[in-house]
């Protein structure tokens, strides 16, 4: 599932953290692959640039080795590729190749890839649709779209929709929505109230059920590196990251293949 949006600071980077520590309490085994130069979801879990020996750069660039690039999390299920600023080149990089739009696709199906039996694999997109963005959109089952609760929220949108419907044209015909996330929610605030209704009444059943509340604890969870579940477990964002996670795990028949298999 890729986490898009060309606009930067929408919770993207928080979504993939916390929905992923969200489907791993549900007993789900969950790979994030942090897709920004930014690496804040590198950062935001603990993985500091001094364990960042391999990366999703050299995953993508060098044709590391799966297996190799990917680590354990302080998160018990949660693993992640992580990035740092040598994905920044990485459009550059990659023009040149015919393969282009298809690196992240083939990377994510090595076989060395059942070993770890994910159940969900996330993928934190930069706030572009680079190249980049388009290997997530190439990837990926489905797309999870943040939206921030302001003004101009669903501006934007029409611009993604569009290269979303360009992908499915060309290299992923059954590339679907997973959802809008309405995020940093005020409901105090009339704005925000305003961008929900805009956003149910244009994308109705698109737009999840779930509402991420602006809250204070999600925002200091990264500085301890932890997702707000761990930090603050009983927090109006931890409430809110779980509900998300069930929501989608209940589309997905369960969190975790085991369940699946019992089920
Ligand atoms: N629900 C929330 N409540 C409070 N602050 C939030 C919330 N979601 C995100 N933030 C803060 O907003 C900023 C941008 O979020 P981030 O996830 O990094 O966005 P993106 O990845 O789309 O650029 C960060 O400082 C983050 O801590
Ligand atoms: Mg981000």
């Amino acid at each position: 599932m890729a986490i898009a949006n060309q606009k930067g600071g929408v919770g993207k980077t928080t979504t993939a953290i916390n929905l992923a520590a969200g489907l791993t309490e549900l007993g789900g085994r969950v790979l994030l692959v942090d897709l920004d130069p930014q690496g804040n979801a590198s950062t935001g879990l603990g993985i500091v640039p001094g364990m960042r020996k391999l990366t999703t750069y050299d995953l993508l660039i060098d044709d590391a080795a799966l297996a190799d690039v990917i680590q354990p999390t302080g998160v018990d299920r949660l693993f992640i590729c992580p990035s740092n600023a040598d994905l920044s080149s990485a459009d550059m990089d990659m023009v040149a190749n015919e393969k282009r739009s298809f690196l992240l696709h083939d990377a994510l199906r090595q076989p060395a890839i059942d070993v770890f039996s994910f159940d969900f694999i996330l993928i934190d997109c930069p706030p572009s649709l680079s190249l980049l963005t388009v290997n997530a959109l190439v990837a990926c089952h489905s797309v999870l779209v943040p939206l921030q609760s302001e003004f101009f929220a669903l501006e934007g949108l029409s611009q993604l929709m569009l290269t979303i419907r360009e992908v499915r044209e060309t290299a992923n015909p059954d590339l679907r929505i997973e959802g809008v996330l309405l995020t940093m929610y005020d409901g105090r605030n009339n704005l925000s109230q305003q961008v929900e209704n805009d956003a149910r009444q244009n994308l109705g059943d698109l737009v999840f059920k779930t509402v991420i509340p602006r809250n204070v604890r999600v925002s200091e969870a990264p500085s301890y590196a932890l997702s707000v579940l761990d930090y603050d477990s009983t927090s109006r964002g931890s409430e809110a990251y779980r509900l998300l996670a069930l929501e989608i795990s209940a589309r997905h028949g369960s969190a975790s293949s085991k369940d699946k298999e019992s089920a």
